[in-house]
């Protein structure tokens, strides 16, 4: 399980940063990889409302949006945005962030793609400001709102705290730490005691890729899918993504990457080989080798096929986890 935090405070020793930080020791404790993102040390543009990403579902801004936000916001399992209020919202760096996020919002609403890990991808959102007032939080809860679904996660929660002001004073509430602790072991339920499968390829470009997809969209619930490749290509091959958006799946965003990366997650319980049978893993984990080809060269009819072959196999290996 892959927990994404968003650090939106501009201040070094932020009351932003102790409480996120908080939020992933906790969510370590779960078994959770953790990644924060300190937003304001990254080079975001605001959007310029070019809709680029409506017609063609990419936005043209060169940033780091592309190569490193997309990503992680499809990788995650959950999106933890944090940041203090700033005039009833939250920081301008982390609302570019969030404009942003319309190329994902584009992807499904307007081309109609879903992301195969949208049903299980979960948002929480932390905030705290200086004063009382009860509607100090109706802005920035409104935003994660939206924002939330724009990157395919259900709003899970928040912890807002008022009378929040100077370096310091979150770490001296006296209650954030019991309210973090409950707050993770509620929202890491549904991602504890899944089965975690290895799909191995040899550049986890195409065939891992598309049982991945499969395996996350059929039993995303039941399953916690991980996949790499020996030796990992640049890019996900663009008829697999083709293929797949045939049939409304968004592969947008996926990144390839080794098997050493891919168990950082955890050990896997289950290994499906697909090309690469000589991998070295752990000892304990179950292996299926699938003799699926190598669709590397091969035209979009080839790829077809594979995806279809795919599809039926990720079902079936679904069906007898069952049983
Ligand atoms: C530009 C700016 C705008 C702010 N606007 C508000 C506000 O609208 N309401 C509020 O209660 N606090 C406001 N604050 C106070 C911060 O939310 C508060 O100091 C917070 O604890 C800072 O968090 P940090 O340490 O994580 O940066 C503002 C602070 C700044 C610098």
């Amino acid at each position: 399980m892959f927990v994404l935090g968003l650090q939106g405070s501009p201040r070094k020793k932020s009351n932003t940063e102790f409480l996120l930080s908080l939020f992933m020791t906790e969510a370590q404790k779960y078994g959770a990889q953790t990644h924060i993102v300190d937003v304001c040390r990254k080079h975001i543009e605001p959007c310029k409302e070019f809709t680029t990403c409506e017609r063609k579902g990419f936005c043209p801004i060169k940033d780091d949006m592309g190569p490193e936000i997309y990503p992680l916001l499809r990788k995650a399992d959950v999106v933890v945005p944090a940041s203090p209020v700033f005039f009833y919202n939250v920081t301008a760096q982390l609302k570019a962030l969030i404009d942003r996020s319309q190329t994902l919002w584009a992807r499904n609403y307007r081309l109609k793609l879903t992301d195969p890990n949208r049903r299980m991808r979960r948002g929480f959102m932390l905030c705290q400001g200086a004063t009382k007032g009860k509607n100090l939080f109706l802005g920035v809860d409104l935003t994660a709102k939206y924002f939330f679904d724009a990157v395919g996660a259900q709003y899970s929660g928040s912890l807002y705290y008022w009378q929040i002001e100077h370096r310091g004073d979150m770490a001296r509430h006296p209650g954030v730490r019991d309210d973090v602790a409950a707050a993770v072991g509620e929202l890491l339920k549904p991602y504890t005691g899944r089965k975690k499968i290895l799909f191995a390829s040899r550049r986890n470009a195409a065939r891992g890729q598309i049982a991945a997809a499969f395996a996350q969209l059929m039993g995303g619930d039941k399953i916690e899918v991980m996949c790499g490749g020996k030796d990992p290509a640049d890019k996900v091959d663009p008829l697999v993504e083709d293929v797949m958006a045939e049939k409304g799946i968004d592969m947008g965003f996926r990144i390839p990457a080794s098997i050493e990366a891919a168990v950082e997650a955890g050990c896997p319980d289950m290994i499906v080989t697909m090309g690469c049978d000589d991998i070295e893993t752990t000892p304990d984990a179950a292996r299926i080798a699938w003799d699926l080809p190598d669709p590397e060269g091969e035209d979009i009819d080839s790829i077809r096929i594979l995806r279809d072959e795919t599809e039926k196999r990720v079902s079936e290996l679904i069906d007898q986890l069952d049983t």
